[in-house]
């Protein structure tokens, strides 16, 4: 048999690699000859994934609910493996530093546009029953999400509005105290922090508070802020950012509250969230104002934050019903 110069070509590359890690290419050989070929389903592990179901009451759109759920989380963590590639880029370009950033908006991007799936896509009334068998457990409590944030801005930019200058030169670990979504998650009627607050903080709090840490100098801000310094063109970045910002601080929270309003909204009285909060005041951005990058915005711009729009949703959903 002959074997063409391509093929003799890697066949002195392989025997070369395997030389070099004093490993014996035949036995790889027969490896390749005995191994099957790969499929479609295993690599993707399409089994595993197509297991992780499982629903706690029978009612049918309570599927729906977690797989959204689920398709929400596949797209933090793709969001979170850009932000660990942007973050540890050494030397971080403008170039890479912008093309990353507009991966990260394209994912959330899809996010907002496929959140109808929630708004139209499943029966009030199942909601409403199959919501009661997932208590305390609520969205408020997606780690990945959080973990966006704090690669995304400067720690004291996820503190409570009220509370950042006071808090502007303490520790992580103080400024963690007062960070945004802990007002969020305290119970209407004693003030005291809700159960499922007080289950994510038991979770999450040293992981929120290491990547804060690491993340002090090393955070999208932060490092625009360098580069800017260091003059070099940051243009493009900054539309990206403006865009992020745009995109996490009021697109899709409004996405997401127009979730709610659809679903909890109910006359004369509102039914209650599953975490418990207060949500008509929590959610809409425009009464937290979280803001990555105000040095980007002008003065009216941060004034009217998520103003106009939280107006149009509220509308759209009285007009539908
Ligand atoms: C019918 C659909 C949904 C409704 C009615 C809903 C409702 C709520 C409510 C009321 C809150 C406030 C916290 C609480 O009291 O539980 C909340 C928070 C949250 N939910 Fe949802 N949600 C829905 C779907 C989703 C989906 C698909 C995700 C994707 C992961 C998600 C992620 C979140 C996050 C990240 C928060 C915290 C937001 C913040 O702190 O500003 N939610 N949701």
């Amino acid at each position: 048999m002959h074997f063409s110069p391509e093929i003799e070509e890697r066949l002195a590359q392989l025997q070369e690699k395997y030389e070099a890690m004093g490993q014996d290419m035949t036995s790889y050989l027969d490896g390749l000859l005995y191994a099957d070929f790969l499929t479609y389903w295993d690599y993707i592990h399409l089994d595993t994934l197509l297991s992780l179901q499982s629903p706690k009451t029978p009612f049918p759109d309570e599927q729906i609910f977690i797989m959204y759920h689920q398709i929400t989380e596949l797209y933090f963590k793709l969001v979170l493996h850009e932000c660990e590639q942007i973050t540890a880029a050494q030397p971080l370009t403008p170039l890479f530093f912008t093309a990353r950033l507009k991966r990260i908006n394209n994912y959330f991007e899809a996010l907002t546009q496929s959140f109808d799936i929630m708004i139209d896509g499943m029966e009030k009334e199942q909601f409403l029953k199959f919501r009661m068998s997932l208590l305390p457990a609520s969205g408020f409590q997606s780690g990945q999400y959080r973990m966006i944030e704090i690669y995304a801005t400067d720690f004291i930019n996820l503190v409570a509005k009220d509370k950042r200058d006071e808090l502007r030169n303490k520790t992580i670990e103080d400024q963690f105290e007062y960070i945004y979504w802990k007002f969020g998650a305290t119970e209407l009627s004693t003030g005291k922090k809700t159960l499922t607050l007080k289950q994510f903080e038991k979770k999450y709090a040293k992981t929120f508070i290491d990547l804060g840490k690491a993340a002090a100098s090393n955070n999208f801000y932060a490092l625009y802020n360098q580069l800017k310094s260091k003059g070099e063109s940051t243009a493009e970045l900054e539309t990206e950012l403006k865009q992020l910002d745009t995109n996490v601080n009021v697109n899709w929270p409004l996405v997401h509250y127009k979730s709610a309003v659809r679903y909890l909204n109910r006359e004369p009285e509102e039914i209650k969230a599953t975490g418990g909060t207060n949500w008509q005041k929590y959610l809409p951005p425009r009464f937290q104002k979280r803001i990555f990058y105000p040095g980007l915005w002008n003065e009216q711009e941060l004034e009217n934050w998520g103003k106009a729009w939280v107006e149009k949703v509220l509308k759209d959903v009285d007009a539908k019903g």
